[in-house]
């Protein structure tokens, strides 16, 4: 069956005659790949939303947001910039960076994170929350 999908990274049809089937494949490149035996660490992401659980791995560098709507867990969003506020969740065990969310360091120390954002630092439990219940937090702590 033919494949519509480009030959990958690193496949190569020079020196191929016509006639000559298959790809001729080089060694991956450092680059294209990154380091051989380099292992690429992930972090258990247990996620409560809407009275059902899911579990994920995010993998370092990659937000809870993403991977979740990846793996099929559909999750509140729009912006994934960390500015609108449509995403929030209380982190229940763990620890995220989420250094690109526009919010304040005291709604952030009471638990609450922006999964569009969030990169788990450890396995972490999370509960999606509502923007009412996020925002009237964000107004509570700008009058202090
Ligand atoms: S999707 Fe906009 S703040 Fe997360």
């Amino acid at each position: 069956m033919a494949s519509l999908l480009a030959p990958p990274l690193g496949a190569s049809t020079a020196g191929r005659r016509p006639g000559q089937g298959g790809i001729q494949y080089r060694a991956p490149s450092a680059v294209a790949y990154g380091r051989p035996g380099r292992a690429v660490r992930a972090h258990k992401v247990e996620i409560e939303h809407e009275g059902r659980f899911h579990v994920i791995e995010v993998e370092e560098g990659a937000t809870i947001l993403e991977t979740a709507l990846d793996m099929g867990v559909e999750l509140p969003h729009d912006c994934k910039m960390g500015v609108c506020m449509t995403c929030p969740a209380k982190l229940v065990e763990g620890e995220v960076d989420q250094s690109g969310a526009m919010m304040s360091e005291d709604v952030a120390e009471k638990g609450f994170a922006l999964l569009c954002v969030a990169q788990p630092q450890t396995d972490c439990k999370i509960k999606t929350c509502s923007e009412d219940e996020y925002l009237d937090e964000q107004l509570v702590t700008s009058k202090q």
